[in-house]
């Protein structure tokens, strides 16, 4: 076989799935995470996008970037481990980890090498991980990169957890895993049962809080937070890409681990440094979040309305507090059919099917911004309602 004749092939089921209408990835948007979006001249109402408190055009979150872009120029041209690190990443890593609290830590250059980088360092090959089944595809590349036996425990089952802590030796060292915020079904990991789990069984916890960051806790701190666990996590992860609207990562811990991350993490090493501009606007979204709470008010009372409103019309919503909003379908077909119905109404939502749900899983996944007014929610809405009765999933 041809090493290309892959790509012919896959090509032929592209074509497939745009014939018939499922085809909704790579698409064009300008801007791409503002409540109104464009696609080929024509305005959608956006409840796709990640961007949950709204941070991506605040005037003070584009101003510091502004200001950093004229006084820092455009990229850092190096590993952070060499001419790479500029004064403003080193204040990001320190803010953060006054922000999660956490003693330091350290910032990479994406999400996804955060947790493959984090999770390949820390664990070795006499070492064993315990990974939520419904964990990020980038902590799955970690513990595929690590050489530490994994063992995958169902999503959120802590009878199932403690079963495998309880079969392994005492005597190996050990490391559960789990997002914060699931990203596709928004439920929240039982982090306070995950804690108690990890004491009696001696192992160390890591937490991927990349949709919790800026949602979740009073203060928007995060899924810590939210349970009183600040600070008493052995690593506390996350991402820039969703609330603190750019792109980039950070893994907070003790000093000494971070320090070890900084010299040992491959994909903090072997990878050119975050843009300076990149870190001034996560110190800008992180001053925002502390400052302005109306704007966690405001993502929480459009979350609420939205939920509210689609229980009513009589979807089937997986239960969750994040402005991750599921609505069950469990129809591969019925799921895409709706969201080419609702893209063609104007109303931009992510289909969600196997594999990053398990099969006959399949969900619309609504995300809520605070940007969003209420009449564009109201209309969304309205045209959610209509689709649903026209596909007969209402
Ligand atoms: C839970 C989770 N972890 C990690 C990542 C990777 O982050 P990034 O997109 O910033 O590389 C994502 C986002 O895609 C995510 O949802």
């Amino acid at each position: 076989m041809n090493l290309f004749d892959r790509c012919r092939d896959f090509q032929s089921k592209i074509e497939y799935l745009k014939t018939h209408n499922q085809f909704f990835y790579l698409r064009e948007f300008d801007p791409a995470a503002t409540p109104v979006v464009t696609q080929k001249g024509k305005e959608y109402i956006m409840l796709g996008s990640n961007n949950y408190l709204g941070l991506v055009d605040h005037p003070k979150v584009i101003e510091a970037t502004r200001k950093a872009l004229e006084n820092f120029g455009t990229g850092a041209c190096s590993s952070r481990v060499l001419t790479g690190t500029t004064s403003l990443h080193t204040k990001l890593e320190k803010r953060l980890a006054r922000f999660k609290g956490t003693q330091d830590s350290v910032v990479f250059s994406t999400g996804f090498m955060t947790m493959m980088g984090t999770i390949s360092a820390i664990t070795g090959e006499d070492d064993l991980i315990f990974s939520d089944e419904l964990n990020h595809a980038s902590i799955v590349e970690g513990c595929r990169l690590s050489k530490a036996k994994k063992q995958i425990y169902r999503h959120n089952d802590m009878g199932h957890l403690e079963e495998q802590l309880a079969s392994t030796p005492s005597e190996k060292s050990k490391m559960i895993v789990t997002d914060g915020v699931f990203s596709m079904k928004g439920t929240v990991a039982n982090i306070p049962a995950i804690k108690e789990l990890a004491d009696r069984y001696g192992a160390a916890v890591m937490v991927d809080d990349a949709h919790g960051t800026g949602v979740l806790g009073e203060k928007g701190h995060g899924t810590l937070e939210h349970y009183d666990l600040e600070g008493k996590i052995d690593l506390v992860c996350g991402t820039f890409s969703k609330s603190l609207c750019t792109i980039g990562g950070f893994t907070g811990s003790n000093s000494e681990v971070v320090t070890f991350l900084k010299l040992n993490s491959r994909s903090f090493i072997f990878t050119a440094s975050p843009p300076p501009f990149v870190a001034a606007t996560v110190l800008a979204c992180l001053d925002v979040i502390d400052n302005e709470p109306e704007i966690l008010r405001r993502l929480r009372d459009n979350t609420e309305f939205v939920k509210t409103k689609l229980k009513d019309y009589g979807f089937v919503l997986e239960d969750t507090i994040t402005p991750i909003i599921p609505i069950m379908i469990n129809d591969d077909e019925k799921t895409f059919r709706m969201a080419g119905a609702l893209e063609e109404a104007g109303v931009i939502i992510n289909p969600v099917v196997y594999p990053a749900v398990p099969p006959g899983a399949s969900l619309i996944r609504v995300s809520v911004m605070a940007s969003l007014s209420t009449e564009q929610l109201s209309e969304a809405l309205d045209k959610m309602k209509a689709v649903g009765k026209k596909l007969q999933i209402i």
